[in-house]
C-alpha cells in the first residue's frame, strides 16, 4: 500500500514539458509515475488537472531560532515555507547566539526536528577566529560570511581574516557581498537624511561590486566554491559574465527581481534590506543573467522583522522582509506573463539549488527521487493579503498584489504538510544532507 497517491496531476518534467497521470509515494520517495495508478494507499488527493511541481528549494532564509522567535521560529518559518510550496530550506547563522560553533548548530536541529514541517539544513556563519569550527562542524549547508554587517553581529571585513577563510578548507563558501568600510565612509556621508531611499545610496552599486570583486578574486586564488547571496547589481553581472569560474554560483531573489528604489515611495522602510533595492535596470539585468545562467538560482532571503520595528523611522529600522511563502507564486505569476518558463522556474527554484549545495535526490520529479511536492493553481489569481500570511510577522512588502501559483497542498518526504490554507501539524521534515 503506497503512503500518498496523487491522481490527474498536469505533472512538470524537468524540461518544462507536463504529462498528466498520478504519482505514487512510499517511504519518503516518488515510487511510481504513470498515467494511470490503480493502487490503494493511505491518502488520495485528486489533482483535478492542477500542476503538480518538485518542492522548492529556499537555499536563503532567516528564521529567527534561537534568540529573536517573537518574529519567527523555525515552526511558523517552515508553515510560512510550505504554504509557499517550499519542501527545503538553508537557514542563516545570524541568530542569538550566532551559528559559528557545533553546540549552536546542534541547538537549531534540535529545535528544527522538533518545529519544523519543511526539511531543513543550516549555514555556519565565519568569524575571524572560528576558522577551525567552520571545516569541523556538520552538517552543514556551507560557510556564511558578513563580508559587510547586516541584522546581527557577524562580520568578517579585514582582508586577512578572509583570505585565511578562503585559503583554509574546501567547503562552499556564501558570501553577503558588500564593502563594509564603504558603507560607513557613506553612512557618515549621507548623515543628515533620514528618508528611506537613502538606504540605497549609502549601500550603493559599488559597495556591493567592490566585495562581490574581492570574493571572487579569493575564490580564484585558492579555486575555493564561492557562492554570491542576492546578487543585486547590473555591474555585478557583468562582472560575473565576464569571468565567471565553474565553481562560482550566483543567486538573485525576488525583492531586486520585482522591486526598485522608485517603491519606496509607497513601501518606505518596509522595504528597507540589504543589499538594498536598485533601479530597473538592474531587475532587468538581473532578469537577463538568470536567462542566460550567469545567476544560477533564486532565493528569498526571507528576514522577517516586526511592522512596529519596521516602523520605527529610519535609520531606526532594522533591513529585511518576509519573503518565502510568496517566491513560487511570484515566479509563476511571471512565467504566465511570459517573463520565464516552467524549466527555468524547475532550475532556479528546485534542482538548481540542490546542485548547487550537492543535496541528493531532489528537485525533480522522478521515480526514486525524493517525495518533496507541490500542487498549485495557476488558472485563479489571488491577492497577497498581510492577515492572511503565515510568517509570524504577518505582513508582506507584496500586500495587494494578484498571484497566481498558489499550493493548494505542499508533500514533504511523501507527508502532507500543507493542505488546502492548513498545516498537517503532525509533519516533520528531515534534516538535509549534503554529498560531499
Ligand atoms: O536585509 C537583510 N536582512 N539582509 C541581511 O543580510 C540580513 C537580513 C536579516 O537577517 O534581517
Amino acid at each position: 500500500m503506497y503512503n500518498l497517491l496523487i491522481r490527474n496531476a498536469r505533472i512538470a518534467r524537468p524540461d518544462g514539458t507536463l504529462f498528466e497521470g498520478d504519482v505514487a509515494c512510499e517511504d519518503g520517495h516518488i515510487a511510481r509515475l504513470d498515467s494511470k495508478i490503480s493502487a490503494p494507499a493511505r491518502e488520495t488527493i485528486d489533482a483535478a488537472g492542477k500542476l503538480l511541481l518538485p518542492g522548492v528549494i529556499d537555499p536563503q532564509v532567516h528564521f529567527r531560532d534561537p534568540g529573536s522567535e517573537y518574529k519567527e521560529d523555525l515552526a511558523t518559518g517552515s508553515r510560512a515555507a510550505v504554504r509557499g510550496g517550499v519542501t527545503s530550506f538553508l537557514e542563516m547563522p545570524n541568530t542569538a547566539p550566532p551559528t559559528t560553533t557545533q553546540e549552536a548548530l546542534d541547538e537549531k536541529l534540535t529545535h528544527a526536528a522538533r518545529k519544523s514541517v519543511a526539511n531543513y539544513g543550516f549555514f555556519i556563519g565565519a568569524t575571524p577566529e572560528n576558522l577551525e569550527a567552520l571545516n569541523s562542524v556538520n552538517p552543514v549547508c556551507g560557510i556564511k560570511i558578513f563580508m559587510g554587517s547586516s541584522t546581527g553581529t557577524l562580520l568578517v571585513n579585514r582582508a586577512e581574516d578572509l583570505e585565511r577563510i578562503f585559503a583554509n578548507g574546501t567547503r562552499l563558501i556564501a558570501v553577503h557581498a558588500e564593502d563594509e568600510a564603504r558603507i560607513n565612509a557613506r553612512r557618515a556621508q549621507f548623515s543628515g537624511r533620514t528618508d528611506p531611499a537613502v538606504h540605497s545610496e549609502i549601500r550603493d552599486n559599488e559597495t556591493a561590486r567592490l566585495a562581490s570583486a574581492l570574493a571572487l578574486s579569493l575564490s580564484k586564488r585558492y579555486q575555493r566554491r564561492l557562492h554570491i547571496l542576492h546578487l543585486s547589481t547590473k555591474e555585478e553581472v557583468a562582472m560575473l559574465r565576464a569571468d565567471k569560474p565553474a565553481w562560482v554560483t550566483a543567486e538573485a531573489i525576488p525583492n531586486h527581481l520585482f522591486l526598485n528604489k522608485t517603491d519606496y515611495a509607497r513601501l518606505g522602510t518596509l522595504v528597507q534590506m540589504n543589499p538594498p533595492i536598485r533601479t530597473e535596470q538592474d531587475n532587468d539585468a538581473l532578469w537577463a543573467g538568470l536567462r542566460d545562467g550567469i545567476i544560477d538560482f533564486i532565493a528569498t532571503d526571507h528576514a522577517p522583522h516586526t511592522l512596529e520595528e519596521k516602523q520605527r523611522g529610519y535609520p531606526n529600522t532594522p533591513s529585511g522582509m518576509p519573503g518565502v511563502e510568496t517566491s513560487l507564486p511570484l515566479l509563476l505569476t511571471a512565467m504566465k506573463a511570459g517573463r520565464c518558463t516552467l524549466a527555468e522556474i524547475q532550475k532556479w527554484m528546485c534542482y538548481g539549488p540542490a546542485e548547487a549545495y550537492r543535496i541528493p535526490n531532489k528537485g525533480k520529479i522522478l521515480e526514486g527521487w525524493d517525495a518533496d511536492l507541490t500542487l498549485v493553481d495557476i488558472e485563479h489569481a489571488r491577492a497577497v493579503r498581510n492577515e492572511e500570511t503565515f510568517t509570524k510577522v504577518r505582513w508582506s512588502p507584496w500586500h495587494g498584489r494578484e498571484l497566481y501559483g498558489w499550493p493548494q497542498y505542499t508533500i514533504v518526504n511523501g507527508d502532507v504538510a500543507f493542505d488546502n490554507g492548513k498545516i498537517r501539524e503532525t509533519t516533520r521534515g528531515r534534516p538535509l544532507t549534503y554529498l560531499a
